[in-house]
């Protein structure tokens, strides 16, 4: 199976292979030995000095924590696609009082926003999804630092499940508060894990929460990370392959695992269109882990999906509900291509003279 969906990824078989090893316990020398040697790994790719905290719950994971421990009351939140949307929900379900900024589907966060609403309330957070996947849109979070440093009370919580090992993202220099990702995404290792990064601010905010529960509460899992331990018993496996993963991403280097994935983006952009087909996400902040097309053809991308399936080849006919939304309309609807992971070019232009096939 060849995986071209924006996740679970393609994890190669070395990266399965280096998750096969026999267990250890989690109170052991050895383990503390394993979880201590994930962190210089971590702080590199994440650009931080911070600590960057593992939790072994998928990314919505770190939705929960970030807003169980860190708002006491208000969140501010962007919504500009379904994932967006869903942890403004989430932060509700936790019981938070939640101020939306919303955007159409295939539309960036704009830092001019961000500083309207943040002038006009009382926010402990402002959270945003950095990639939207299920748009293909990347908003510019170098703009928004700008605003973000002026409210300096407002904590900053970036979801990057999309984008962290895919896209540059300099936490410190940005000053990020929280920033996670997924393991079945850019990390290309499979689901199970998140990372996330946390600021002092963040931890000194919490401080002050009540309710944080347990299992999400990212000063439970900061007093045994300082120990290079989990609070519970955590996926050994997946820190293996994490483990693995991250000494291939500094034998691959860093800005080069960056740059072949803005090139696989930058083919997939430019085949679509030649073939005759858009870009549904907004001009000037198309991401380079997700290509979001409009089925301007009106290709029977369903029916392809079948098909390829049978070849062993996982491909995506669209965000289900936003196709939905865009068929009722009678817009064409979407399919994405993912560029993010291991995914080497050669794999994408194979892929692609595949579709090819089909019209
Ligand atoms: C941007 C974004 N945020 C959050 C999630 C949820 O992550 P998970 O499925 O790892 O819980 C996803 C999943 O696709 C996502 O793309």
């Amino acid at each position: 199976m060849t995986l071209f969906i924006p996740g679970p990824t393609e994890v190669r078989k070395d990266v399965l292979a280096a998750m096969a090893k026999p267990q250890i316990g989690h109170r052991t020398v050895e383990f503390r030995e394993l979880f201590s040697s994930l962190k210089p790994g971590l702080r590199k790719l994440l650009y931080t000095e911070l600590d960057v905290l593992i939790s072994t719950s998928s990314g919505s994971g770190f939705w929960e924590a970030s807003i169980r421990s860190c708002v006491q009351r208000h969140a501010l939140h962007a919504t500009n696609g379904a994932f967006s949307k869903k942890w403004a929900s989430v932060a509700e379900r936790c019981g938070k009082k939640v101020t939306r900024i919303e955007y159409p589907f295939g539309k960036a966060v704009k830092a001019k926003d961000v500083e309207e609403y943040l002038q006009k309330g009382q926010y402990d957070a402002f959270c945003m999804v950095h990639n939207e996947t299920s748009t293909g849109v990347a908003s510019n979070l170098e703009e928004i630092a700008e605003v973000m440093k002026k409210h300096p009370d407002v904590l900053w919580m970036v979801d990057a499940v999309s984008s962290i090992a895919g896209t540059k993202i300099e936490v410190d220099k940005l000053g990020i508060d929280i920033c996670f990702a997924s393991s079945q995404k850019a990390l290309a290792l499979p689901a199970g894990i998140a990372i996330s990064s946390v600021s002092d601010k963040a931890y000194a905010k919490a401080a002050n929460v009540e309710g944080r529960g347990y299992y999400f509460d990212l000063l439970e899992l900061k007093k045994s990370y300082d120990k290079d331990m989990t609070p519970y018993t955590p996926s050994i496996p997946h820190l293996y392959a994490l483990q693995y993963q991250l000494g291939m991403f500094a034998k691959e280097g860093l800005e080069e695992r960056f740059t072949r994935q803005r090139k696989n983006a930058d083919y997939v952009r430019q085949w679509a269109k030649e073939q005759g087909f858009t870009l549904f996400s907004e001009e000037g902040y198309h991401s380079d882990t997700i290509v979001c097309l409009s089925n301007t053809k009106d290709v029977d991308f369903s029916r392809i999906k079948k098909d390829l399936a049978a070849k062993g080849i996982t491909m995506d006919a669209g965000y289900g509900k936003l196709n939905e939304a865009l068929a009722a309309e009678g817009k064409p609807t979407t399919f994405r291509i993912a560029t993010m992971g291991d995914l080497t070019l050669a794999e994408l232009e194979d892929f692609t003279q595949q579709l090819e096939n089909y019209w």
